[in-house]
């Protein structure tokens, strides 16, 4: 299995309760590496642009709106099979069906106040680091 990088996003329902740590914490017992993290306000457009694959969905609106409601924390993982691996322990959308011991089952409070976002693969977490991270603030 190779070393991967994978974008994830601790969301505003979770830094409005001070979850980072705690979240931090799931990830890191899981085996991955936080290697960049920053706390940071979304504008609207960066939030727009960076959920324009659900533009046409009819939770666009709120989802931008929630994800600019509050700060988020934006992070770089790493670690073997890190995108499936950030998945995993993250659990389904909807915290209803995700699995005991995961970040959204022990976290999120509905599908759209999920707490976390992982890229869904490599390719997704390329663009996704690249959308966040400048190319300095990325480690070699
Ligand atoms: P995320 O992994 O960040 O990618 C898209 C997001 O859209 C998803 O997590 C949820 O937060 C949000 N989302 C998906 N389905 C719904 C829904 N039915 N209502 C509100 N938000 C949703």
């Amino acid at each position: 299995m190779a070393v991967e990088r994978t974008l994830s996003i601790l969301k505003p329902d979770a830094t409005k309760r001070n979850l980072t740590g705690a979240i931090n914490k799931v990830f890191e017992d899981a085996g991955l590496r936080i290697v960049a993290q920053k706390r940071v306000r979304l504008t609207q457009d960066q939030a727009g642009a960076f959920y324009a694959e659900h533009k046409a969905r009819p939770f666009y609106g709120e989802l931008v709106s929630y994800m600019i409601s509050e700060p988020v924390v934006v992070q770089i993982l790493e670690g073997e099979n890190a995108v499936l691996k950030h998945r995993d322990v993250m659990g389904a959308t909807d915290p209803a069906q995700a699995a005991e011991g995961t970040v959204r089952k022990l976290y999120a409070l509905s599908k759209g106040e999920n707490s976390v976002h992982g890229s869904d693969s490599a390719e997704s977490a390329a663009r996704e680091i690249g959308f966040f991270f400048a190319q300095s603030e990325i480690p070699g």
